[in-house]
């Protein structure tokens, strides 16, 4: 099992040092009011960092890449909610020209805060450099993953399976011991369910999850909890 804190046999994967797995190594910050998980992500020895879901503090998550000698070369959307997007724009203007991915069908709940579950005055759109969709492979900072489109949260909701490192981080899709919410715009629990299957079904059992919320678990643990390993 993946730990946090320096692999003090806590569960939780918030606010460790890095934690390598394979040739990648993860770093995570609960951001924002609701502590979404934004992770750090980097070869071993690398610079070249990608940012998976911004959801706020934009110089708390920089902050945590000087300290670590880190350098942001993407940022990785998983689903357009606020509170994993809500720090793209000021990453943006610290860092010119970084690019922005996420899934094309995400893309009217990136732009829309009536679908985003953005709820207060200040909304900043978000819009993509490269929209992704299923099936697609991502070569960035020295890593390799393939996308996984799992709907059901929201429509546009997908995963970024790293299969060499046996990590996939999943967004608001799987949590321990869950899985997202389906009634907020565009989530459907049919597909929530057929996605989870699909997940949890054909991933190897030893692949670490990185949810968006809370603490790591592996293919294997959740496959069980929903009693079909
Ligand atoms: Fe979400």
């Amino acid at each position: 099992m993946f730990s946090g804190a320096g692999d003090t046999g806590s569960l939780s994967i918030c606010n460790m040092k890095g934690n390598r797995m394979g040739k990648l190594v993860v770093s995570c910050i609960a951001v924002g009011e609701i502590g979404t998980n934004c992770y750090l992500l980097h070869a071993e020895g690398a610079e070249e960092t990608l940012i998976v879901d911004p959801g706020g503090e934009a110089r708390r998550i920089r902050k945590k890449m000087e300290t670590e000698g880190l350098r942001p070369v993407a940022i990785l959307l998983t689903h357009g909610h606020y509170d994993h997007t809500l720090a793209v724009g000021t990453l943006r203007r610290m860092y010119p020209g970084i690019p922005v991915y996420a899934c094309l069908d995400e893309k009217d709940i990136l732009l829309d805060p009536s679908l985003n579950a953005w709820f207060m005055d200040r909304f900043e759109p978000v819009t993509a450099d490269i929209w992704l969709k299923e099936g697609d492979e991502l070569d960035l900072a020295g890593l390799h993953c393939r996308v996984l489109q799992t709907p059901g949260h929201t429509i546009g909701s997908i995963c970024f399976y790293f299969e060499e490192d046996k990590v996939l981080v999943a967004g608001d899709t799987l949590f321990f011991t869950g899985y997202g919410r389906t009634d907020l715009p565009t989530g459907s629990a049919r597909q929530l369910k057929k996605s989870l299957e699909r997940l949890l079904l054909t991933l190897p059992g030893d692949v670490i999850v990185l949810p968006g919320h809370g603490r790591s678990t592996t293919i294997g643990f959740e496959k069980s909890v929903e009693g079909l390993g």
